[in-house]
């Protein structure tokens, strides 16, 4: 097929186009490389530099690429940034994919898989988190995807777009070409491999008094190649609606800490700080849904695979993709 992949010079887009063309697609990148790097757009792909606000540069790209399919990661992604600037998470990622939306019924392309997040649940009233727990966003970034499942529901019922929302759980890992590189670096498993590196000189562990096993929060780290190969089985299954993506395992920040030290070898200072405003304690997937209906199993569901496949490209990018 022939992919349209916004956001493709990002982590998860880089990615997922690379294991695209592996498996014999053709990608075009649309990217604006603010936050992605040009670096991370795999030599086979096409890129076509422009903003997803631009409803004009939207339409040029599906004109020039002419889909069978999107799959569309371009967006902002941090949750702090989100509690002091909402309107860049409502401009760039309801906005934003509205006109991405439009373009393609413009074009008459129908299928979208859109990158959701487990983030649009807030604090679940059950873990594991199942696709019908209610959808109660904490902050504007969960809201802003939310926003966009909604519009696309709309658009599937009155349009016949045929969306799939992935919702991801802690997306993590790398492929030997691909890694974790963002600025500011927020994520824990980066962030400890940049304190194993001794870029940083220690972790701060946000909260060890929460009521979980060893008091720090839990979480569902997944293989972000997993995370890939769900977009593959979702741009070919006959299926539409919700999928949370995890490995329905949660581990705590100090179980992270440790297995990091165990792969890296190095000690990883890590100090307790406070708690990080409006981190959920616990937020595990219920995924039967992906493997009952796209026919997903995780290959990598061990924390240790993934903490060294992220350590194996942080230690070969130490400054990340550069100035990118
Ligand atoms: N943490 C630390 N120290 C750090 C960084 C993180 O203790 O330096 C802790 C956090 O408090 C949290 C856990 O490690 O308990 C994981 O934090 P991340 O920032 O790596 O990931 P989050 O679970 O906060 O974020 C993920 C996704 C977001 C999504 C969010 C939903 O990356 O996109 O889940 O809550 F919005």
């Amino acid at each position: 097929m022939n992919v349209l992949v916004t956001g493709g010079a990002g982590y998860i887009g880089s990615v997922t186009a690379e294991l695209l063309l592996d498996a014999g697609h053709a990608v075009t990148v649309f990217d604006n490389l603010e936050r992605g790097h040009r670096a991370a757009v795999d030599a086979r792909a096409r890129l076509i530099e422009g903003d997803l606000r631009s409803p004009q540069a939207v339409r040029a790209a599906m004109e020039a690429a002419r889909p069978d399919a999107v799959m569309h990661f371009a967006a902002y992604a941090l949750v702090p940034e989100s509690m002091e600037h909402p309107e860049r998470y409502f401009r760039n990622n309801v906005a934003g994919g509205m006109n991405l939306a439009e373009a393609m019924l413009e074009a008459g392309v129908r299928r979208i898989v859109f990158s959701s997040t487990c983030a649009t649940y807030g604090e679940p009233e059950r873990v594991p988190i199942t696709e019908d727990v209610a959808q109660r966003p904490t902050n504007p970034y969960g809201e802003s995807k939310l926003m966009f499942e909604r519009i696309l529901h709309w658009y599937e019922r009155l349009h016949g777009l045929q969306p799939v929302f992935l919702r991801y759980f802690n997306a993590c890992g790398a492929t030997r070409k691909f890694g974790e590189d963002h600025d500011p670096e927020t994520h824990l498993i980066p962030i400890v491999l940049q304190a194993a590196l001794g870029r940083r000189e220690k972790v701060f562990i946000y909260g060890d008094d929460y009521d979980t096993p060893d008091g720090t929060c839990l979480r569902d780290y997944i293989h972000i190649a997993d995370l890939a190969r769900a977009h593959l089985l979702a741009l070919t299954s006959a299926h539409t609606g919700a999928f949370n993506l995890g490995n329905g395992t949660g581990y705590s920040v100090r179980e992270v800490i440790e297995t990091a030290r165990r792969v890296t070898g190095r000690p990883i200072p890590a100090e307790v700080a406070a708690r990080r405003p409006g981190d959920p304690p616990r937020l595990v997937a219920g995924a039967e849904k992906a493997g009952a209906e796209l026919g997903w199993r995780p290959a990598f569901p061990e924390l240790e695979t993934i903490i060294r496949s992220a350590w194996t490209w942080h230690r070969a990018h130490p400054e990340g993709y550069g100035s990118g």
